[in-house]
């Protein structure tokens, strides 16, 4: 497949994803049942993140530089979230913060470093 399909899968499941997490953090963790479809969304985002990662990964032959690992470590963190929200671990706006700082990073990590912008 194109490199250029699995970048378009990519920031389909960034859509994905952070549609889940802000709908998790918009919701009431006292009530499970209305968590149900944005848990779902935030899962189906970040399989299609992964997917999509890794098939760019091994398209573009990059092995396993620096800031692929850091993408993962990010993707584990925010993947995380959707625990620390449910149980309210940490205050909302913390959260809000984080997702936003972390989803940047990971972006930077992305631009910065990408072979299809700056083969
Ligand atoms: C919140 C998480 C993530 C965000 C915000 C993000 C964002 C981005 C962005 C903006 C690009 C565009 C680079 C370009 O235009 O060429 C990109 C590319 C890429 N991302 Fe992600 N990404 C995330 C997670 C991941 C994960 C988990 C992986 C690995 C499994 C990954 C692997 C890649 C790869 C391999 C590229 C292609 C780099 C290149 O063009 O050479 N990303 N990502």
């Amino acid at each position: 497949m194109d490199p250029g399909i699995y970048k378009i899968i990519h920031f389909v499941g960034l859509i994905v994803f952070f549609t889940g997490i802000g709908s998790l953090l918009a919701l009431d963790p006292k009530r499970p049942a209305a968590l149900r479809r944005p848990a779902m969304i935030h899962g189906v985002g970040l399989l299609l993140l992964l997917v999509s990662g890794f098939g760019l990964q091994a398209k573009l032959k990059l092995g396993f530089p620096g800031w692929f690992t850091a993408k993962l470590a990010i993707l584990i963190v925010l993947g995380a979230m959707i625990a620390v929200i449910k149980r309210k671990l940490i205050p909302t706006p913390i959260v809000y913060l984080l997702v936003i700082v972390l989803g940047s990073a990971a972006a930077d990590l992305g631009f910065s470093n990408s072979m299809i912008l700056r083969p």
